[in-house]
């Protein structure tokens, strides 16, 4: 029996280069491998859990669809699906809900940083999103998760329910481990903190053309271009990070010791960054277009990664169920 690996990205927009990097990327690498099952899904019931409107989500869990299509997930080989096609995930969550204390969700830091962002809207489902995420892990016992290091936190969460659900209902599920990409933590275009979908300017989506992807780099902040010390934050640490990543670490060695001896050329270093991630976008964004006009290709992926992944889903459901005296 093969191993199983699943991921999810929230139905909240289109991807940027830190989801490419930190997850997709993960994913095409164990598909590739061949030496796992892999599920592959759209976290649309997660994007429920802070602000949202009915008509984006219904677009944005395309949008992701056709962006993991266009990476090179294969439909074929991966079970691609909407997470709220499979109703028992929200089951299952509620089931787990029971094995976490409010305590444990409250003090998680994500749980914190969103309450910050939303102060309004802290709702009873944004407190069970790491339970959620449990359950997409364990409805398929996966034992590896492609993600960024930001959601180390969540799988940590997915452990202890594991081992809460094997202690106490003498069960076997896996502990999942993160499977980690180069890219596990791209930072955000404006120095500050992690690219990311929900801060404004901070992300070059897959989608950019070229006078996008350049003029979102020319924005980012630089100093001088020499100091005593290559920066260890801001957005000088920020082009150099994605130097290592799309132009190599040697390239990056050459920027640091410029910045050490006779200065960087940020525009010179801009455009050249600009070229490099605008090649690594061009072919996906050709797929994309393909996917864009076969939308009867895209909705097939979806119906039949559903029933795939409903098979295993539901089976592994009813084992628990009996377990709890359900
Ligand atoms: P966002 O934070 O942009 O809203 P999500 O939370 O939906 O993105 O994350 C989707 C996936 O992409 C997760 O696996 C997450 O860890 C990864 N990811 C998001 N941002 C980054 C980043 N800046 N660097 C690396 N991985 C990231
Ligand atoms: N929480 C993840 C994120 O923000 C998305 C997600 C939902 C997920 N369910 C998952 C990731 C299960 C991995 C496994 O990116």
């Amino acid at each position: 029996m093969k191993q199983t690996v699943l991921a999810g990205i929230r139905a909240t927009s289109k991807l940027h280069i830190g989801n490419y990097l930190g997850a997709v990327k993960g994913m095409l690498e164990l598909e590739k491998s061949g030496e796992y099952e892999t599920f592959f899904m759209v976290a649309d019931i997660h994007a429920i859990t802070t602000p949202f409107d009915p008509e984006g989500l219904r677009k944005n869990k395309y949008e992701v669809v056709i962006d993991y299509l266009a990476c090179g997930l294969d439909p074929e080989k991966s079970v691609i699906f909407l997470q709220s096609m499979v109703g028992e995930h929200a089951e299952f969550a509620f089931y787990l809900s029971s094995l976490v204390t409010i305590a444990r969700m409250q003090h998680l830091p994500t749980f914190k940083e969103k309450v910050k962002q939303y102060p309004e809207s802290t709702s009873l489902a944004l407190l069970n999103y790491p339970t959620l995420m449990a359950s997409d892990i364990l409805l398929y016992n996966a034992s590896k998760v492609p993600v960024g290091i930001d959601q180390e936190p969540h799988l940590e969460i997915a452990r202890e329910i594991a081992r809460k659900l094997n202690s106490t209902y003498s069960l076997a599920f896996n502990e999942a481990t993160r499977f980690a990409t180069e890219g596990q933590y791209v930072p955000s275009l404006t120095g500050e903190g992690k690219m990311s979908k929900s801060v404004e300017g901070s992300a070059i989506m897959l989608t950019d053309d070229f006078e996008t992807i350049k003029n979102k780099l020319f924005a980012v902040p630089t100093d001088s271009g020499k100091g005593e010390g290559v920066p260890i934050s801001g957005g000088v640490k920020t082009l150099l990070e994605l130097t290592t990543l799309f132009l190599g670490v040697e390239k990056r060695k050459e920027y640091e010791l410029m910045y050490l001896s006779d200065g960087i050329k940020y525009k010179q270093m801009k455009e050249e960054l600009a070229e490099e991630v605008y090649k690594v976008l061009i072919p996906i964004q050709e797929k994309r277009r393909y996917f864009e006009n076969n939308p009867q290709i895209v909705v097939e992926v979806i119906n039949y990664g559903k029933n795939k992944a409903q098979k295993v889903a539901s089976e592994n459901l009813a084992k628990v169920k009996f377990a709890m005296g359900l």
